[in-house]
Order: C-alpha cells, then structure tokens, then sequence
C-alpha cells in the first residue's frame, strides 16, 4: 500500500490523477476500464484527468468507465442519480463515451429485478475484462462504495440498505433527508478487490478517523476500507486534514520519497 500525503486537497488530486494515469498506460492490446466512484472526493481527480485530456497528455475515447454504485428507485434520468452525475463530473470532463458508461440500473423497487440488475452488472465488468483502476472515495463510517459497516469482505454487487450516517452525509445533494434513497445497488467488497489498481482519495478532518481505522486497524467487517490492505496495488492519496490519525506517517513519507541518490 501506497500512502501519500500532499499539503492540499488540489495536490491530493493530482497525485490521485498520476496514479490512476500510470495504471491506465499498463493496459495493452485492449480498451482500458476505469472504475468511477462518485461523491465529493474524487472531483479534483477528474477534473486533473480532464487537463492532462486537454494538455494531450491521454485520450479516453476508448475507455470504459463503471460506476461503484448507484442509489435504488430513482427515477431515470434524476439529477442526483449515480449515471447523471458520472455523465456531468466525468463524461463531460474527460471525453469518455455515454456509451461507454456502465452503471448498475436501480430504477426499479422490485427485488427481483433489482437481483437481476446486480448480476447483470458483475457480468457486464466481466465482460470488459475487468477493471483497471478504481477510484474510491471512503465514507466517515468507513464504506466503501455503498458496503456499509458489517458487510461480508467477498461480497459481490448486490443490494444495500444505506446507513443513517450515510443517508444524512448525502442529503446535500437532495432537497433533504427524507429525499435521500434508503437503499442502492453497490459493486461488493469482493468485486472492489478485484480491480487491478485501487486509488483512494480522502481530503478533509471528517475522513481522518475513518481513513486512520482503515489503514492501520483490523481488516474488519466493521471498517469496510479495511480491505484496502488486502489489495495487492492500493493508493492512498490523502491531504494533511485526512492524514492526521495515521500513527506510521513517518514512514509512508520516507517511502515516498523513493530510493536515495547516489
Ligand atoms: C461513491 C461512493 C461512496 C463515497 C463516499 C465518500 O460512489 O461509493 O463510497 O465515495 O461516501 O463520499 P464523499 O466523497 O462525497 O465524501
């Protein structure tokens, strides 16, 4: 695991950009998959990918993008909808294709179909082969994606009951709470790990006990971005406010810096 601390959250972003952009140029001989969270966290990210898009400096014309999650019942076409956002923060921004954008359909309220949606999903990223690189945001309870504390550490894409904490953390971006889905279809924790690259973003004093209890607690049900350290190719790209409960800073400073001159 990869631990870097920038002194702003626009740093942040930018590095968050160079790692997401270095797992997309190991892809060969294929269409690349960028797993896409949405939320607050990785805006700066994307805008980064849109310069270096504007700069020359990467096309995604030809990329893939699948969404961690989407809420359960909203209409179509909703604003606050996970495929409405991740067409304006993302598809407008960087130049990848709508129809190139996997999201998982939670229009319906009907369990069944909402099953059927979940393992269609898991079937469409196999499909593509995969996912490349997944940005992750981390909730201050510690989701990931929408796996809430107490979901299983090999879960798959499936329905969610959203938590309190959660619901009420989202009502900014709804008219207010009682607006706020009370479930939705997320990729599992078992589906997250088996991205080829995972890049977390966190900025901001809210996200340091999560990001603390996360990185250097148990691997814990309870903790969801516990399984961060599961993974065999994480990024962690914080700012300072979101990296001050971490008690190894010291040394993911010294590794950073790399190798020594000689
Ligand atoms: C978003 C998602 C969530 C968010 C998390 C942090 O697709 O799955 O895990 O990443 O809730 O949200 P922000 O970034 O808004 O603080």
């Amino acid at each position: 695991m990869e631990v870097l601390v920038s002194s702003t959250p626009e740093q942040t972003a930018a590095r968050a950009a160079g790692a997401v952009l270095a797992a997309l140029r190991r892809v060969a001989g294929r269409d690349p998959v960028l797993g896409l969270a949405t939320g607050s966290s990785p805006l700066g990210l994307y805008r980064e990918l849109g310069r270096a898009v504007e700069r020359g400096d990467v096309d995604f014309s030809a990329t893939y993008g699948v969404a961690l999650d989407e809420y359960v019942g909203l209409p179509p076409g909703h604003p606050e909808g996970y495929r409405q956002v991740l067409l304006r923060e993302v598809c407008e921004v960087v130049g990848l294709s709508p129809d190139r954008l996997a999201v998982p359909d939670g229009s319906s309220t009907d369990e069944a179909s909402l099953e059927d949606s979940a393992a269609a999903y898991e079937a469409r990223i196999a499909d593509l082969g995969g996912v490349d690189v997944q940005v992750l945001g981390i909730g201050a309870n510690g989701h990931l994606g929408f796996n809430e504390p107490g979901s299983a550490l090999t879960s798959r894409t499936r329905i969610k009951r959203l938590s309190d904490r959660t619901r009420r953390d989202n009502a900014r971006f709804f008219s207010g709470l009682d607006d706020v889905p009370t479930h939705c279809l997320t990729q599992g924790l078992g589906t997250i790990l088996d991205a080829r690259r995972l890049v977390l973003v966190a900025t901001g004093d809210t996200k340091a006990d999560a990001v603390a209890a996360a990185l250097e607690g148990p691997l814990t049900a309870s903790v969801p971005a516990s399984v961060l350290q599961w993974h065999p190719d994480t990024v962690v790209c914080l700012d300072e406010a979101a990296a001050a409960g971490l008690r190894n800073r010291q040394y993911y400073d010294d590794s950073a810096a790399g190798l020594p001159e000689r």
